[in-house]
């Protein structure tokens, strides 16, 4: 039995459109619909000028190949949408033969996957370096300072005058936030495995602003939610997306709160199918995001390189930990956390997590979801 070609083509991963000889759309599949925003209906007979606008070139490199019958590639074209994220794809067309009739059939790959899978699996090397900085910090750093705990301690209870008890404290004290901070950085070291629940993200981001709002950083801040009623549940672990969601919201108040003046926190959340993200069995799931967008004072591209890195702050009180923090937990979660920020307009950090649901018959219990993730 022969099947519709429309039915393989619509199976097909890439976008295909063929045209004929004078440039007119005969067909096209689902995947080329997602990335050029357009039904079969609306495309079909209409001239390849009308997919991604006349100086686009999926109109230009596809005229060329129709004069000169001869296949053309073009890498990394931008192709803006109206209704959804602009897309980074690229283009591969052949000439269709004459004695067909001609004629052009156009590949459209889709890069923004490929992309944020590099980006994944460049950010989870790197954490695993630090994770392997931390193990030698840990080791060099705390044996020594619980020897230097106790000693001061021993000065403190001997000591006969105040100003040496005082300073015996002080030194205790030090060592503790020293101690404090080695264990922060042995997240990254520890390979903790996740407890993902069936939750509501949505929830937790309530969580996480209620718990926020009562900062007294937050006193000048207007936080807006702008949720996506349609995100169903998901797998995920709670206390660590809490942990994730309060790092940027801190960071937040605290950029909208430096200069004094407060401002916007707007934090959005939505399902993208542009996004999607390989799950343990190489499945592509959706992805959810959710945007921290403040309206701060924003951070310089000099800064902004560095963010990535473990201790770089510019807070005379910071660690610098929290973001790197953030960014391993939702690196445990094949999730990814990217910052876009322009100097005196304002930052966005957004995660994008998979849309992982219990697969059909394991119910979502936990117990069942923890031995996956420990597989992986
Ligand atoms: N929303 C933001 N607006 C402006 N700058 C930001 C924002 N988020 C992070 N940064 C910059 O990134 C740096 C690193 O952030 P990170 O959360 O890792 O550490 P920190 O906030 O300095 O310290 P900690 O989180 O450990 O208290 C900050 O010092 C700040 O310069
Ligand atoms: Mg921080």
């Amino acid at each position: 039995m022969a099947r519709p070609l429309q039915t393989i083509l619509d199976a097909v991963l890439d976008g295909v459109v063929v045209v004929d000889d004078t440039g007119r759309v005969e067909l096209l599949n689902a995947e080329a619909c997602r990335i050029l925003e357009t039904s079969v209906a609306h495309a079909e007979t209409e001239q390849v000028e009308a997919l991604a606008g006349p100086d686009h070139p999926v109109a230009s490199v596809t005229r060329k190949v129709l004069e000169s019958a001869r296949s053309a590639i073009a890498d990394e074209v931008p192709i803006r949408r109206r209704f959804s994220e602009d897309l980074i794809a690229d283009l591969a067309v052949a000439p269709l033969p004459e004695s067909d009739g001609g004629g052009a059939v156009i590949v459209l790959r889709d890069r923004t996957i490929q992309n944020s899978l590099r980006d994944a699996s460049s950010q989870r090397e790197k954490l695993v370096s630090y994770g392997h900085i931390a193990a030698g910090i840990a080791h060099e750093v705390k044996n020594p300072l619980s020897g230097i705990r106790g000693a001061a301690e021993l000065l403190e209870g001997r000591a006969d005058d105040d100003r040496a008890r005082r300073t015996a404290g002080l030194i205790v004290r030090e060592v503790d936030r020293i101690t404090a901070l080695v264990d922060e950085l042995m997240v990254f070291a520890k390979g903790e495995v996740l407890d993902p629940q069936l939750l509501n993200l949505h929830q937790v981001l309530d969580g996480v602003i209620e718990l926020a709002a009562v900062d007294r950083l937050a006193e000048k801040v207007r936080i807006d939610r702008v949720y996506d009623p349609s995100i169903p549940e998901l797998l995920a672990d709670g206390n660590r997306l809490t942990q994730i969601f309060l790092n940027l919201t801190r960071n937040a108040l605290q950029a909208l709160s430096s200069e004094g003046d407060g401002g916007l926190l707007t934090v959005r959340t939505r399902v993208s199918l542009d996004h999607r993200i390989p799950a343990t069995d190489g499945q592509m799931l959706p992805a959810v995001i959710v945007e921290f967008q403040d309206d701060g004072p924003g951070i310089s591209p000099e800064n902004l390189e560095r963010l990535a890195t473990p201790f770089f702050t510019t807070k005379s009180d910071g660690t610098g930990l929290g973001l790197a923090v953030a960014r391993h937990w939702v690196s445990q979660h094949h999730g990814t956390l990217d910052v876009k920020s322009v100097l005196g307009e304002g930052t966005t950090v957004r995660v994008s997590l998979p849309l992982k649901r219990p697969t059909p018959g394991s119910g979502g219990t936990p117990g069942n979801t923890r031995s996956e993730s420990e597989k992986s």
